[in-house]
């Protein structure tokens, strides 16, 4: 018995080290954590439980029969953080550069069904040179088996991907559909074609991190939502995160308690908004001023800015909030911001999570640059996902609602519950100088500037509104709050559905 317990140790010891000290070094002088170290990073202490530890690679081309190592490149198995349960792998990059094999495919596959199983999430930390060579077709194979994965499981449970090495190839299509990924600084990249074959196809010269660098990808491409300084960043930040999240779309948000007042009146609200309506102001302000503790959970803050998105809480509850922000182009929404908040409005409605919107848009940005890049069809993102939204959607008016942008914030039209407006509100086609130029043609200076005021008048507020029922009440901003959780705990009970369908044709 001994001697068997010896062997399973000795097995164990074997797995533990990877691909050896000497490479496990490589990996620390790059700044890079191990598989295991980022692990223990992301879980809770002792909490890591493995899987398939032992399983090796079934190849035996290029010598390969000869090169077996147990884990095959790849650490498998769930946790929990904070408490709750969480699924995970992480590559080993010192095994075979992490590269997926078709066993190594097997592992994460394994991983994801058993996640699917319980309904609890999965996040995969990414650290790999891509398909393993040597096996081919097999390797290509199994990534498609994630890939299939990943697609049955978007909207049932929530996936995570950090991007802490290299992610080329078509290895960049798992977590491409995930729903949120983190990449580290300077360590991580992700493209189709790396530098080299750029330069051979179309004869430009960039560097990885130019290419697929995390700041490219948070800024701008937006494939990536976070760029974080380095691995131990990276993992902390994902802990933070999971505690925004459900387990699963069957779950409830979770609950922390929290020591700030639901009523709390946060009076310096009453006078944030500008008395020059072209003035911009931070909604980040008003966000913070409005959640638990001011804790703000940010996604993809460096792209689009215009558009907030992210997580807060209100009386310890996870809520998403959408907010426009007049401190970058006026808040104007673009085909950027519409794509943005429209996957954010997306995964709020797949699981569960409550939409705050807060609204001062001057509309949609003019010109040909927008008009030919498809601003239509993407803004038509935006309102879709509103439309078909079936959580509680609490929406606050601050400032302008203007044209299609007041229909496509979370309106009353479009199943808003609850819909405020601060009276600071002014909610109108367009704004009054636009229409007196279009509906009083060849007036003088002066007779314009009548009817300007005259428009302003009559629609900068939010009372015509009011007065048809669109806007349900219109609210002391310092109560903001207070309206937030009263709704939100009038709202838990909600039960809206859409008519059956296979699935919706939202215009991609
Ligand atoms: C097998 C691989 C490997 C791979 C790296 N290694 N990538 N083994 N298959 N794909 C091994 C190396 O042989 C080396 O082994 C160890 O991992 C570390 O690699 P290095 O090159 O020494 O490390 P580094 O200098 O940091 O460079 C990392 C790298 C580079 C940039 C990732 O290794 C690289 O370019 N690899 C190939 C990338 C690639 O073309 N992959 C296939 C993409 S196609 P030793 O024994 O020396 O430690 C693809 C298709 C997927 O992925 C399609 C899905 C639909």
């Amino acid at each position: 018995m001994s001697a068997n317990i010896a062997e399973m140790e000795r097995r164990r010891d074997a797995a533990r080290l990877g691909g050896g000290q000497k490479r496990i070094d490589t990996q620390h002088a790059k700044g890079k954590l191990t598989a295991r170290e980022r692990l223990d990073v992301l879980l809770d202490e002792d909490s890591f439980e493995g899987l398939d530890m032992y399983v090796e690679h079934n190849c035996v081309d290029f010598g390969m029969d000869g090169e077996r190592i147990p884990g095959d490149g790849v650490v498998t198995g769930s946790g929990t953080i904070n408490g709750r349960l969480v699924f995970v792998y992480s590559q080993d990059f010192t095994v075979f550069g992490g590269s997926l094999s078709e066993r190594h495919a097997q592992k994460i596959c394994k991983v994801m069904d058993n996640a699917m199983k319980v309904g609890a999430p999965v996040i995969g930390l990414n650290d790999s040179g891509g398909a393993r060579i040597q096996e081919g077709v097999a390797a290509l194979g199994g990534y498609a088996e994630v890939f299939q994965r990943n697609v049955l499981a978007s909207g049932v449970i929530p996936q995570l991907s950090l991007i802490m090495g290299p992610c080329a190839g078509g290895a960049v299509y798992s977590p491409a559909m995930t729903d949120f990924i983190f990449m580290v600084k300077d360590s991580s990249y992700m493209f189709v074609t790396g530098p080299d074959v750029v330069k051979t196809v179309t004869n430009e010269f960039v560097t990885q991190e130019e290419l697929g660098g995390a700041i490219t990808h948070t800024t701008k491409t937006s494939v990536a939502d976070l760029a974080l300084e380095n691995d131990i960043e990276a993992l902390l930040t994902a802990r933070d995160f999971f505690d925004y999240l459900p387990l699963s779309n069957r779950e409830e948000v979770p609950e922390r308690p929290s020591a700030d007042p639901w009523d709390r009146h946060e009076m310096s609200l009453d006078t944030l908004i500008p008395a020059n309506a072209n003035q911009p102001y931070d909604m980040h302000e008003v966000i913070r001023k409005i959640v638990d503790e001011a804790e703000f959970f940010e996604i993809q803050p460096a792209h689009a800015a215009n558009i907030i998105v992210g997580f807060g809480r209100i009386e310890g509850k996870t809520i998403g909030v959408v907010a426009n922000q007049p401190l970058v182009m006026a808040g104007v929404l673009d085909i950027n911001t519409s794509k943005k908040a429209a996957r954010f409005v997306r995964f709020c409605d797949a699981f569960n999570i409550p939409i705050l919107t807060l609204v001062d848009v001057p509309g949609f940005l003019p010109g040909t640059s927008q008009e030919h890049n498809g601003i239509i069809k993407h803004g038509a993102k935006l309102l879709f996902a509103y439309a078909e939204a079936t959580v509680p959607k609490i929406t606050v008016i601050t400032r302008k609602a203007y044209g299609g942008a007041y229909d496509v914030m979370a309106s009353k039209h479009l199943r808003g519950d609850l819909n405020y407006a601060w009276p600071t509100a002014e909610i109108a086609v367009m704004g009054a100088k636009g229409a007196v130029e279009i509906i009083f043609r060849g007036l003088s200076a002066e007779e314009s500037a009548e009817k300007v005021a005259e428009y302003e008048e009559r629609f900068a507020n939010p009372f015509v509104a009011a007065s048809k029922g669109f806007i349900d009440e219109v609210i002391y901003p310092h109560s903001t709050r207070r309206r937030i959780a009263l709704g939100l705990r009038k709202l838990r009970g909600k039960s809206l559905e859409n008519p059956w369908k296979k699935h919706d044709n939202i215009p991609l």
